[in-house]
């Protein structure tokens, strides 16, 4: 899979064909809840039989048995990556893996990773809501290391939980990273942005990108230069 990851954040098949039409090989995609509601699993299938990659981010949180059903479901689907809350618990996870295991049959299984804390959370929300004391930080690392107690495959984070995370969980536990800007770029709603350079040099695996690309003036380019900057190249 490609090491950058674009998130469709549309709300419409419409917009999803326009924008890929523009590519012409096959690139990795986010697929998450807004396009997942408005238009169904059967766009996601379509995206597949066009070649894509597929990152399905619906974050699954629920008890065991239930998560298990919903991952064989989505292990179906044939889609690359997916994940689950890591708050739901090693128990939850496990189930997760199984049901994925399950629905593959003898294709690959879907790479599954968690979800530790969100980046919206803040240290308030977490101390005083999620009654979780101390810095996020150690919160996301241990949240981390349940996850791959459970055997996933590693974790979103932010680039900046990059080192910790690989530090505690091992070099081969895969980071996925949000929150990225090019140097050019204005930060929208992002708080904490990165560039591509900075979160391969902070290890991380792959890569998710939304609007640099998908509102820039040549989506294609821009993808292409953050791949090949995430590789360590330039165009
Ligand atoms: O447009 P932008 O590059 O900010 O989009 C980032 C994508 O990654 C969005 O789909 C967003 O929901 C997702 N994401 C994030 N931060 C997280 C987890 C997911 O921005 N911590």
């Amino acid at each position: 899979m490609n090491r950058t990851i674009v998130a469709l954040d549309f709300s419409s098949k419409k917009e999803v064909l326009d924008f890929l039409s523009q590519f012409d090989e096959p690139i990795a995609v986010k697929v998450g809840m807004e396009l997942t509601y408005a238009e169904g699993l059967d766009l996601v299938r379509e995206i597949k039989e066009m070649g894509h990659d597929i990152f399905l981010d619906l974050k699954l949180h629920d008890i065991p048995n239930t998560v298990k059903g919903g991952m064989k479901n989505l292990a179906r689907l044939g889609v690359n990556l997916t994940n689950v809350h890591a708050a739901g618990g090693v128990e939850m996870m496990k189930a997760g893996l199984e049901g994925l295991e399950q629905g593959s049959g003898n294709n690959p299984r879907p790479l599954l990773i968690a979800v530790t804390q969100l980046t919206s959370t803040s240290k308030e929300a977490m101390n005083n809501e999620q009654g979780i004391p101390g810095e996020v930080i150690d919160s996301v690392v241990r949240y981390a290391k349940y996850a791959k107690e459970a055997g996933l495959d590693g974790v979103v984070c932010s680039v900046h939980e990059v080192k910790a995370i690989k530090e505690a969980c091992g070099p081969e536990f895969l980071c996925v990273t949000p929150g990225i800007r090019l140097a050019s770029d204005s930060k929208d709603d992002q708080k904490r942005v990165a560039t591509p350079a900075y979160a391969r040099e902070q290890g991380s695996d792959y890569i998710v990108v939304g609007r640099s690309i998908t509102k820039s003036a040549n989506p294609k380019e821009t993808y292409q230069a953050i791949e090949a900057e995430m590789n360590g190249r330039s165009l």
